[in-house]
């Protein structure tokens, strides 16, 4: 069998883990698959930069042709940002290739837009690392819990500020030293200032929010207070009672109904003292949780690395692996489900 073609948009952080554990994993990655994934090209923005075991032969500055091959079957972006990350992946999917994306800013901002175009070609836009790096989160989400009425989503969806916060508050370390150890470490986007004043955590509240009520939220429909205000009086003081201080995503669905007479949603990203008994309060480092609340189910918790090259590349391949085993089997994913015009309020005001 000919192998699947696989195309690389991106080689920073997440995506030369990605990369490497393509070669590495060769075989393991064939035996799940049933065909071999051939690595066919890598779009970069700089090509003198140094990227050890990589064949320099898969490097190129020409995204737009890259995604434009006939012969790719799929495509993994991890570039970032709305463009070109947008255009290429449009361009890939109307292309005929399956794309795995890593882009929680995009997809809060315009997921609709890439969604219709997956649909319309008939091929898989998976995006498992979008939120809270390795831990599965959108596949229970869009499939496993999709039967059930999921009434409130609740975490710690971003590892930089978690990072920043754990250590102001275990080991009395400053604001500006801990985010530069976060860049260093991986876990902080390409301008951290979407980490620190809460953008990465909404765009991650709005997709999540979006999965669970089944609607359209984006990123301008979340409120959003970062953490560039707390202090290391504020820890000090919420240390003193008790608590802790961490950023949270909220996103609840409500019995109120709007206008249109579909239930309310709100959708806020802020920091929050939090009771050192809350198991939210034990998440340190660059680790992420998450509680969903369900009709059925009741309460689940999902909780591990929300950052990093290594446990986001772990997310990218799963999606990999399974977009390529549905077009072996030629077939495509869950798709979508139909989306409820939902009022949004970010504050639950109602
Ligand atoms: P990096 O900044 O480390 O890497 C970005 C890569 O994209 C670089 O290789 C860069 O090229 C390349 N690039 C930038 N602009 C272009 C362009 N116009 N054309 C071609 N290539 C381009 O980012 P990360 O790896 O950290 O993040 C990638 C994505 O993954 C983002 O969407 C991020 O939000 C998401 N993500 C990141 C996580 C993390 O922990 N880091 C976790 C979960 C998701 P060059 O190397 O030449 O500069
Ligand atoms: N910058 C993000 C974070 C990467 O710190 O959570 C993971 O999405």
């Amino acid at each position: 069998m000919p192998p699947l073609r696989v195309a690389l948009l991106g080689c920073g952080t997440v995506g030369s883990e990605v990369a490497r554990l393509l070669t590495d994993s060769a075989d393991d990655l064939h035996a799940r698959i049933g065909r071999r994934l051939e690595l066919v090209g890598i779009a970069v923005r700089r090509l003198n930069r140094t990227r050890e075991g990589i064949d320099p032969a898969l490097f190129t500055t020409d995204a737009a042709a890259l995604v434009a091959r006939s012969d790719v079957d799929l495509v993994i972006e991890v570039i970032g940002g709305i463009e070109p990350a947008r255009s290429l992946i449009l361009s890939a999917l109307q292309h005929g290739a399956s794309v795995v994306t890593a882009n929680k800013a995009l997809l809060a901002e315009d997921g609709g837009t890439l969604f219709a175009a997956a649909e319309q070609a008939g091929v898989d836009l998976y995006f498992e690392a979008a939120v809270a790096g390795a831990i599965p989160i959108v596949r229970p989400l869009r499939e496993s819990l999709v039967g059930d009425e999921i009434t409130s989503v609740i975490g710690i969806v971003n590892g930089t500020t978690n990072y920043i916060l754990d250590k102001m508050d275990t080991e009395g370390a400053g604001f500006s030293e801990t985010l530069a150890d976060a860049q260093t470490l991986g876990y902080a986007e390409a301008d951290p200032t979407a980490d620190v004043e809460g953008f990465d955590a909404a765009a991650k509240a709005a997709i999540l929010a979006s999965l669970a009520f089944h609607s359209r939220v984006t990123a301008a429909d979340v409120y959003r207070e970062g953490i560039s205000e707390v202090t290391t009086s504020d820890i000090a003081s919420a240390r003193a009672i008790g608590s802790v201080v961490k950023l949270l995503a909220i996103c609840e669905l409500s019995d109120a109904e709007g206008d249109n007479g579909q239930r309310r949603v709100s959708v806020r990203v802020h920091p929050a003292m939090i009771p050192r008994s809350h198991p939210l309060a034990s998440v340190g480092g660059a680790y992420n949780a998450v509680f969903v609340e369900s009709r059925s189910a009741g309460r689940l918790m999902f909780y591990g690395p929300g950052a990093g090259g290594s446990p986001t590349a772990s997310a990218v391949l799963g999606d990999l692996v399974t977009v390529a085993r549905n077009r072996v089997r030629g077939a495509a994913g869950p798709g979508e489900s139909s989306y409820a015009a939902r009022p949004v309020s970010p504050i639950d005001d109602v």
